[in-house]
């Protein structure tokens, strides 16, 4: 059996059994914004509804879940959850300005049914280079991109041996993901796997290029937290490259730079620690409270203490 729905200001959409709301507009032809992939994770294809409410299907858990956290009104419906049984429906996307159409449609035909992410259990892995604006002042600025790309080449070559990819590079550090297609497990070892080995590069790289030719050292600070995120494309910039985002990517930054005040160069959360098989040698374990995190973190301290940053106020280490 086949409705029509009418979507206020566009058009009436037909309509099957078993078909969703989302469905059926997108099958139409509306632009219907769906950044979750219609799972119900998200509120991007929710719809007001004008009249016919009780042709709709009763509320989802999702739909339930969404509305005790967003506290929106009752005629407010996922058009991905919500199935239609007879006549007389009428509703009006939410999202629809010409920024949410311009985003969504993007000039491609196949943009509407286009997903931007999925969510995804990942370790991320945060690295930056302590002591690098020193070495930036005292030396030319071509010797400083050289030296540059000779670290990044030891970041990468590591990251990529242990399956991880580099999602982004900011200044004298970069942040990379691992998991893409295995296992968190597996993931976090990897990225465990490649800090250590990063820590070992630079020692060698240290002691038998940086010294000898331009008189300096390096180190580094790495942070590995594992957690739930949306990998996809957001759509930001000019390139479609790969974007990881979620609340466990802040924290993962954030352990990035605790290395400093716990005057230890890698720092794992506990909770990445404990899906490790072999875990490293821990120096000791730390509770940070971490800036705009309320929750207060349980890490572990797996690299060394550093030779040449000063000492910093330190947090109890156990
Ligand atoms: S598309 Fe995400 S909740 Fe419907």
């Amino acid at each position: 059996m086949s409705f029509q729905v009418e979507f206020k200001g566009e058009k009436a959409v037909p309509i099957k059994e078993g078909q969703t709301i989302l469905e059926a507009s997108l099958a139409a032809g509306i632009p219907h914004y769906h950044a979750c992939g219609g799972k119900g994770l998200c509120t991007t294809c929710r719809i007001m509804v004008l009249k016919g409410e009780e042709q709709l299907s009763p509320l989802t858990s999702y739909e339930r879940t969404i509305k005790k956290v967003r506290d929106f009104p009752d005629n407010v419906r996922l058009a991905c959850q919500a199935y239609v049984k007879g006549e007389g429906l009428q509703v009006q996307r939410l999202i629809r300005d010409e920024t949410d159409r311009y985003i969504f449609i993007n000039n491609k035909e196949e943009s509407n049914i286009r997903v931007i992410g999925e969510q995804r259990k990942l370790a991320l892995f945060f690295i930056d280079i302590r002591s690098f604006t020193p070495f930036i002042e005292s030396h030319l600025p071509f010797d400083v991109i050289h030296i540059m790309r000779r670290v990044f080449a030891l970041f990468r070559n590591a990251i990529a041996q242990y399956q991880g990819e580099i999602i982004d590079t900011a200044g004298d550090g970069l942040y990379a993901v691992f998991g893409l297609n295995t296992t968190i497990k597996k993931a976090t070892e990897g990225a465990v796997l490649a800090g250590l080995k990063i820590l070992e590069d630079i020692k060698i790289f240290n002691n038998t290029y940086m010294r000898p030719y331009f008189k300096h050292t390096f180190e580094v600070g790495i942070g590995v937290h594992v957690g739930q995120v949306v990998v996809g494309n957001v759509g930001i910039g000019l390139s479609n490259n790969l974007t990881v985002m979620g609340y466990p990517v802040n924290i993962a930054a954030r352990l990035q730079a605790s290395t400093k005040e716990l005057n230890n160069s890698f720092v794992i959360s506990e909770r990445a620690y404990k899906l490790l098989k072999n875990p490293p040698y821990s120096h000791g374990c730390a509770h940070l409270q971490l800036k705009g995190v309320s929750n207060s973190y349980e890490v572990q301290l797996i690299g060394k203490p550093y030779e040449t940053i000063p000492k910093y106020t330190r947090p109890k280490i156990t």
